[in-house]
C-alpha cells in the first residue's frame, strides 16, 4: 500500500530582504496509512512550514511531497486544491473559524468552496462525533476555545479525510479539554484509518503517537525518532533535553 504521505529531499526557504531564511534542508518523512505521527521541534524550526506543504497550501522549492501517491507538483493547481481539500483534514492552532458563520456553516463551508453539495447528515454526524451539536447556530465568538477547536475538528473530519494534519491541535485549550481532543482524534485514526501527523509541544499528547521525529536544523534528526513500544512521555522528555528543544 502507498506511504499517506512520503516527502523526500524536501527544501523551502523564504525571502528575507536581499537573502533568505532556508528552513527545511532535504527533509525526509513518510506517513503510512492509519499512522500516527507526532513532530516536535523548537519554535520557529519549521514545522508549520512542513505541514503546509505537505497541504500544498505553500510550494516546496525542491524535493517530492506525495500524499496517497500522487505528487502536488504534478497536478495543475485547481486540482491540487480540490484533491487537497477532499483527502486532507486540517485542524490549526488557532481554529481558523470563519467568524460571522455558525458553527454548521463552518463545518459545511468546504462543500459550498468546492462547489458540492453539502452532506448534511456527515455535517449533522462530525458535530455530533466532537459533542458539539447543541452548538449549532452559535457563533465561533459564543465559544471556548476548546468549543472552537472542537468544531475545527468536525470540520475537518466531516469528509473523512485519509490524513489529518494537526498543528498544535491543544496548544490553545485547557488540559483536560487537550485529553479530550487528542482522545477524540486517535478514535477517529481508528475509525476510519486516517492517518495524522501531529505537531505538538506537548509529551504527553505525543506520547500516544505510533511514532515520534524530531525537526531540527531543517530535517528529522535521523537518530532521535521513537517508534511503538519505544513511545513514551519519559523517552521524550529525555529527547528533547538532549536536543536542548
Ligand atoms: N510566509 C513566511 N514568510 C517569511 N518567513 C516565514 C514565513 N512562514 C514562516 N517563516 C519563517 O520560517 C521559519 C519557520 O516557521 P514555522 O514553520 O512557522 O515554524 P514552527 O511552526 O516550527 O514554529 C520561521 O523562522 C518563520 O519566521
Ligand atoms: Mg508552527
Amino acid at each position: 500500500m502507498a506511504p499517506t504521505v512520503s516527502v523526500r529531499g524536501l527544501e523551502k526557504s523564504y525571502p528575507l530582504g536581499e537573502s533568505k531564511v532556508e528552513v527545511l534542508r532535504g527533509l525526509d518523512l513518510e506517513v503510512a496509512p492509519a499512522e500516527l505521527v507526532a513532530v516536535m521541534g523548537p519554535s520557529g524550526v519549521g514545522k508549520s512550514t512542513l505541514l503546509n506543504c505537505i497541504a500544498g497550501l505553500d510550494g516546496a522549492d525542491a524535493g517530492v511531497v506525495e500524499v496517497l501517491g500522487r505528487d502536488l507538483a504534478t497536478m495543475d493547481d485547481n486540482a491540487r486544491t480540490l484533491a487537497r481539500r477532499r483527502a486532507i483534514g486540517i485542524i490549526y492552532q488557532f481554529f481558523n473559524l470563519v467568524p460571522n458563520l455558525d458553527v454548521e456553516e463552518n463545518v459545511t463551508l468546504p462543500y459550498l468552496i468546492d462547489g458540492e453539495a453539502p452532506d448534511r447528515a456527515a455535517v449533522r454526524t462530525s458535530l455530533e462525533r466532537v459533542g458539539m451539536s447543541h452548538r449549532a447556530t452559535h457563533l465561533p465568538s459564543q465559544l471556548s476555545g476548546g468549543e472552537m477547536q472542537l468544531v475545527s475538528i468536525a470540520r475537518a473530519i466531516a469528509r473523512t479525510p485519509r490524513l489529518l494534519l494537526a498543528d498544535e491541535p491543544t496548544g490553545n485549550v485547557n488540559v483536560a479539554t487537550g485529553k479530550r481532543i487528542m482522545t477524540l482524534l486517535q478514535e477517529v485514526l481508528k475509525e476510519t484509518d486516517c492517518a495524522m501527523l501531529l505537531v505538538t509541544h506537548n509529551p504527553d499528547d505525543a506520547a500516544r503517537a505510533d511514532r515520534v521525529v524530531f525537526l531540527k536544523d531543517g530535517a528529522i534528526d535521523p537518530t532521535s525518532s521513537l517508534i511503538g513500544g519505544d513511545v513514551s512521555v519519559g523517552a521524550i522528555h529525555t529527547r528533547l533535553q538532549k536536543l536542548d528543544i
